[in-house]
């Protein structure tokens, strides 16, 4: 077993190394280079997963940008980038990236873009990078919803292999709070027409979402959603609230009747217990709690790992020092 000394100093490690990829200072030498070609506007967002992978920015900042928890595209004005300079950019990197393997379409939800011009983008990208394995993007459940099976299907077949979607809650009552504009129902439709279509899943759902009053409500609902779905990745990620949103957060949350009282700690951690209690996958389903915002990393496949995930979290529960220290975590 590691020393709390030494786990504290991978924590470190692991936070700091989190903030050097999500500020873009770990790739270094190719960072500079693409910050000059591709001239991003920050903040620049991608799951950890995509730390190996070239960014297109094919649109800037979200074109919903209303949930009341998400400050992550507050400061852009949401716009699509002309497909003339999408396809000017591909071929730039092409010339200097050749052997690109992965790529990342953001910002906050590329689906938002029409299926023809998407498909032109996938082309171009299969052309200029002949290693290229897999594209992926953000997928915001309204516009997943938009897109037809037909036209999933013909974007999973160009190439579009891997979406990244934000359940968040399955409780019909806190997506209305947390202003998602997303139903239970049209969230299972959307996620199950991507699965039909051959699309890889990676959902995230956000811990503490219910506050002390509705936690149960919360995960209860997301293991029945999450029970309903074809998804194979899922993400656990622990409530962060931003400064700039949080009193919008509250007033919009107490709007439909309760307010909200965070949860703390030992509480997220029973969420947690819950929530992997309840999820029965049809399929093997591997899931993650590695991201920078939560107390405890948990990673396995559900439901063959369930027993040892739980004994993690009842000993963590008993004891807190394994915990990851406030200061260490952020989005
Ligand atoms: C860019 S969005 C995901 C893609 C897409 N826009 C959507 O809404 O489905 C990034 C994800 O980060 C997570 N997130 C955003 N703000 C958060 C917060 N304040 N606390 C915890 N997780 C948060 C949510 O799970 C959110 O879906
Ligand atoms: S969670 Fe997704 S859809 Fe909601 S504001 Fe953030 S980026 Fe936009």
């Amino acid at each position: 077993m590691r020393s709390t000394s030494f786990s504290s100093a991978l924590l470190c490690f692991e936070f700091c190394m989190t903030w050097l990829y999500c500020l873009g200072i770990i790739y270094g030498t190719q960072t500079e280079v693409l910050t000059i070609m591709l001239n991003y506007s920050e903040p620049l967002y991608r799951p950890p997963s995509e730390a190996n992978s070239l960014i297109f920015q094919v649109t800037e900042g979200c074109s919903f940008n209303h949930c009341s928890f998400c400050s992550m595209y507050r400061s852009k004005q949401f716009k699509e980038k002309r497909l003339e300079q999408v396809l000017n950019e591909i071929i730039q990197m092409a010339k200097r990236f050749p052997d690109t393997k992965k790529v990342f379409l953001a910002d906050g939800d590329a689906l938002v873009i029409s299926t023809p011009n998407l498909l032109i983008i996938l082309d171009k990208l299969y052309q200029a990078f002949p290693n290229l394995e897999r594209v992926s993007s953000y997928a915001l459940p309204a516009n997943l919803s938009k897109k037809t099976l037909k036209e999933l299907s013909l974007l999973r077949r160009k190439g579009l292999g891997l979406i990244y979607y934000g359940i968040e809650s399955g409780s019909a009552n806190i997506l209305k709070r947390i202003t998602k504009g997303a139903t239970p129902e049209k969230m299972i439709e959307g996620l199950n027409k991507a699965s039909d279509a051959g699309l890889t899943i990676s959902a995230t759902v956000i811990l503490g979402l219910g506050g002390q009053r509705l936690w149960k409500e919360h995960i209860d609902g997301t293991a029945e959603l999450i029970n309903r779905v074809q998804i194979d990745y899922l993400s656990t990620l622990q409530l962060t609230l931003d400064p700039v949103i949080r009193k919008e957060f509250f007033e919009k949350f107490q709007k439909k009747g309760e307010s909200f009282i965070p949860q703390d700690d030992a509480a997220i951690l029973q969420e947690q217990i819950r929530l992997i209690e309840k999820v029965m996958p049809e399929k093997a389903l591997i899931f993650r709690s590695n991201h920078a915002s939560n107390a405890l990393a948990l990673k396995g496949v559900l439901p063959r790992d369930r027993a040892r995930l739980l004994s993690e979290l009842n000993l963590a529960s008993e004891d807190n020092s394994v915990l990851r220290p406030t200061w260490m975590r952020g989005l």
